[in-house]
């Protein structure tokens, strides 16, 4: 389908959530965890124990927005099966540069690996941006790292916390993950035809109650001990990421800066690869965005794709 279709013509569900009717007017915020009851059993964001509650809308996020082309295109969805699958299909039919997806829960959340991404309704920034870059597919993890340093710019900007990286692309607070990247991309033949930036971010989610990632996630209001405004995170870290964008047009690698955030280099670490385990020291993660390990017997080995244990 050509680039010429109309955006505005695709069916899209832009109903608002069906949690949100009857709720605190625009950006004004409700501690739910205070209104939990006793005995009521229920799946609410209540549930989370740290909810906070935002009407996350066109209106609402594009408000204050000062971006030229991130989030001015806008489609929320109440539940969807997965934000990036739906900016997959949106980008393949033209919607231009810029565009977000954004959820407030995922029923097919996707991770890295074939993993499942899982966030209880209303936690977390669960959204997908649409690019069309003028890129060569070697050049793709640079788009993957300039968002990693757009989405810990905007956790530092909102959370005053420092922000670090855990290879390939865990945003880390503390030793623990509480955001993930997962960039697909769309290619007629050698040619990037779309990238779609698909970024999580665990905002006022309990990890405590989730006991398959307690041990090793955690949240932006675990960490600071009070509930975080997913707008505000947003519109900051949609502002970022057209500044990195913009970088990245211009030829600039985010290769750099990406290294100052990132954790366990020059450690000994276990590295898990679809093909088998590897052992080594971790020298250094290469412009391509490949982790270059040197084994106990001196050979250097570049990692492409795994988890970092
Ligand atoms: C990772 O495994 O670290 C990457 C996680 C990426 C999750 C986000 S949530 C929004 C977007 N839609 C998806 O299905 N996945 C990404």
């Amino acid at each position: 389908m050509g680039r010429e279709k109309r955006f505005s013509k695709l069916p899209l569900d832009l109903s608002v959530p069906t949690w949100m009717k009857g709720n605190p007017s625009d950006g004004e915020i409700a501690n739910l965890a205070r209104a939990r009851r006793p005995g009521v059993s229920s799946n609410t964001l209540a549930d989370t124990g740290r909810a906070i509650m935002e009407k996350l809308s066109p209106d609402t996020i594009r408000r204050g927005l000062t971006t030229r082309s991130m989030g001015q295109e806008v489609i929320c969805y109440d539940s969807v099966s997965s934000t990036n699958e739906v900016a997959k299909e949106l980008a393949r039919q033209g919607a231009p540069d810029g565009t977000l997806i954004i959820a407030d829960e995922q029923t097919a959340g996707k991770g890295r690996q074939g993993r499942s991404w899982f966030a209880p309704r209303g936690t977390s920034l669960l959204m997908s941006l649409i690019l069309h870059p003028s890129l060569t597919t070697s050049e793709i993890p640079r788009l993957t790292m300039a968002s990693s340093l757009a989405v810990a710019n905007a956790i530092e900007e909102v959370t005053g916390l420092p922000v670090q990286f855990k290879w390939p692309n865990d945003i880390l607070l503390g030793e623990k993950k509480t955001g993930g990247i997962l960039t697909e991309v769309g290619l007629s033949g050698d040619v990037l035809d779309y990238a779609v930036i698909g970024i999580g971010v665990n905002v006022n989610l309990d990890v405590s109650l989730i006991p398959e990632i307690a041990d090793v996630a955690t949240s932006i209001a675990e960490e600071l001990g009070r509930p975080a405004s997913r707008l505000e995170l947003l519109r900051i870290l949609l502002r970022l990421m057209e500044s990195e964008y913009d970088l990245l047009l211009r030829g600039e690698s985010p290769h750099e800066r990406w290294m100052t955030r990132l954790r366990l280099l020059g450690d000994k670490v276990q590295v898990t690869t679809p093909w088998g385990k590897e052992s080594g020291r971790a020298d250094t993660v290469d412009a391509d965005g490949a982790l270059v390990l040197r084994r106990p017997d001196g050979t250097i080995v570049r990692i492409t794709v795994g988890d970092v244990e």
